[in-house]
């Protein structure tokens, strides 16, 4: 199984303000759609409760410390081995890590692919994307858009895999 992690970042490295998003780009929205659609989603509680329900078409995994959540919908687990270990039990052949801050951040050493789009813009946020090591991965698509009536920013949808040492 490919564990993929999938993100939007602005140039100052923000994902998240006050647990929102804080863009409004339906075409990064249309992107992530067709990119997970069909495969597990894996994500921290405060990023479920900031989307409210279930993403349709997706298996949803849900990791929380609370021994007592349950929604329906949704795959409610404990810990990140245990997420990724619900999608691999599934037969997926790709699982997307959709964030949010603390979620990126502690799975960092098991993605094996990034679907990174850059918003290019400079905001403020409260929660932001980790550092990642650059020797460790390579560029292997970069598609720029441009900002249009709806989509209030440029943005370059990249993707990047780990680099595999031999
Ligand atoms: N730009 C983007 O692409 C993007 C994507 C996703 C999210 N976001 C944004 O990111 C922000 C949310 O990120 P966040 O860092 O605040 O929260 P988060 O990562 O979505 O969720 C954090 C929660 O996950 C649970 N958790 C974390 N690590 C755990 C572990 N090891 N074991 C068990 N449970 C664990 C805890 O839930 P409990 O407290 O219930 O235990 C914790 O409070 C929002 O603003 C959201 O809109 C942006």
């Amino acid at each position: 199984m490919t564990v993929s992690a999938i993100v939007a970042v602005s140039e100052n490295g923000y994902i998240g303000k006050e647990n929102q998003i804080p863009w409004h780009l339906p075409k990064d929205l249309q992107y992530f759609k067709k990119t997970t659609l069909g495969h597990p989603v894996i994500m921290g509680k405060k990023s479920f409760l900031s989307m409210g329900k279930p993403l349709p078409g997706r298996q949803n995994i849900v990791i929380t410390r609370d021994t007592m959540m349950y929604h329906s919908g949704c795959d409610v687990v404990h810990g990140i081995p245990e997420a990724l270990l619900t999608a691999y039990q599934s037969q997926a052949s790709e699982c997307f890590i959709i964030g949010g801050g603390e979620i990126y951040k502690q799975t960092i050493p098991f993605w094996d692919k990034l679907y990174f789009t850059r918003v290019h813009a400079t905001i403020e946020g409260d929660v932001s994307f980790p550092e990642l090591n650059a020797d460790e991965w390579q560029e292997i698509s970069s598609h720029f858009i441009e900002k249009d009536e709806k989509n209030t920013f440029d943005m370059t949808f990249i993707v990047y895999e780990r680099l595999k040492h031999t």
